[in-house]
């Protein structure tokens, strides 16, 4: 059994309850058929991208198509595809996203401006099965922010099918993550037997959502909803092709006032815990953190 999106919710209120949000036909289709163009160019294929698919089931599928693994999990400076790049960095310009961005932090003024996204493909795998992964949060081995400065914005540029390696979403583990954080500030999620225990008891009757869209369709979540990513096996070997983005906000708050009955939907998704004042800078903190993760591992390599 998956999540089912509650259609009675707007979705900046599926997003304070749960965490996520679908947004269907949020961008139109003439956008993403531009940002693939750019991507079969990059690919060096005319192929549609239903039937990119890995090798030996494509034999004669173009090379690049056998190394597009690349993409995954590479930040956007990496890619050394300027073109490609200078398309997918507009996806931040289209009006229907900057109304999301600005929607969800209450107005034009505080988004930051910044691009950060990465283009994540996922080739149909012969060896793969239909299964949805166990979920994570992106903090690994260190402090995971309470309240943070950013949500996450994921475009389908494709059609999908159920397994066709899409993200899945844990709703309302945002509430259990930040509830956790706050009553044990130095609770880290690891894959010591310990962490891993108590991350099961966490995500423990939660069902997942897995993002199964057309294209245009755009999957909000915040920082602390669990997630996955998934092998691609669907029966119709469709992979999937989208862009995971971020919208960070120009301050990072140190406090959340429960009681303020003006929060804005990002704020209100963080504010299920009741009020919070952190005391300092978390922006700091956080960097702190991970400065000292980078030791802790210099450390053990040495
Ligand atoms: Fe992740």
């Amino acid at each position: 059994m998956t999540f089912q999106i509650d259609e009675s919710l707007h979705w900046t209120d599926h997003y304070v309850e749960h965490g996520m949000a679908r947004i269907k036909n949020a961008l139109p289709s003439s956008c993403c058929d531009t940002a693939v163009a750019a991507i079969q160019k990059a690919l060096g294929t005319d192929l549609p991208p239903s039937q990119w698919a890995c090798p030996p089931l494509e034999p004669n599928a173009p090379e690049r198509l056998r190394t597009v693994s690349v993409f995954e999990h590479q930040e956007r400076e990496d890619h050394g595809q300027p073109e490609l790049q200078a398309v997918l960095d507009t996806i931040y310009d289209q009006p229907e996203i900057r109304d999301i961005i600005d929607t969800m932090f209450g107005s034009p003024d505080h988004w930051d401006g910044s691009r950060p996204y990465q283009l994540f493909i996922r080739l149909f795998d012969p060896n793969a099965k239909q299964v949805l992964s166990e979920p994570h949060v992106d903090f690994v081995n260190v402090r995971i922010p309470v309240i943070g400065n950013w949500f996450y914005f994921q475009v389908s540029l494709v059609k999908t099918e159920p397994f066709s390696g899409n993200i899945s979403i844990y709703p309302g583990l945002h509430k259990i993550v930040q509830k956790r954080l706050i009553e044990q500030p130095n609770w880290w999620y690891g894959s010591s037997p310990k962490q891993k225990q108590e991350w099961n008891e966490m995500i423990a009757g939660i069902e997942p959502f897995e993002f199964v869209a057309d294209p245009g369709d755009v999957l909000l979540f915040s920082h602390l909803a669990g997630h996955a990513g998934n092998a691609s096996a669907a029966t119709g070997r469709s992979p999937r092709v989208a862009m995971q983005c971020q919208a960070i906000r120009k301050d990072w708050p140190s406090k959340i006032d429960a009681t303020d009955p003006n929060l804005t939907p990002w704020q209100r998704s963080l504010a299920h815990n009741g009020s919070i004042d952190l005391g300092c800078d978390e922006g700091k903190l956080q960097a702190d953190a991970y400065r000292q993760r980078q030791d802790r591992e210099a450390a053990a390599k040495a």
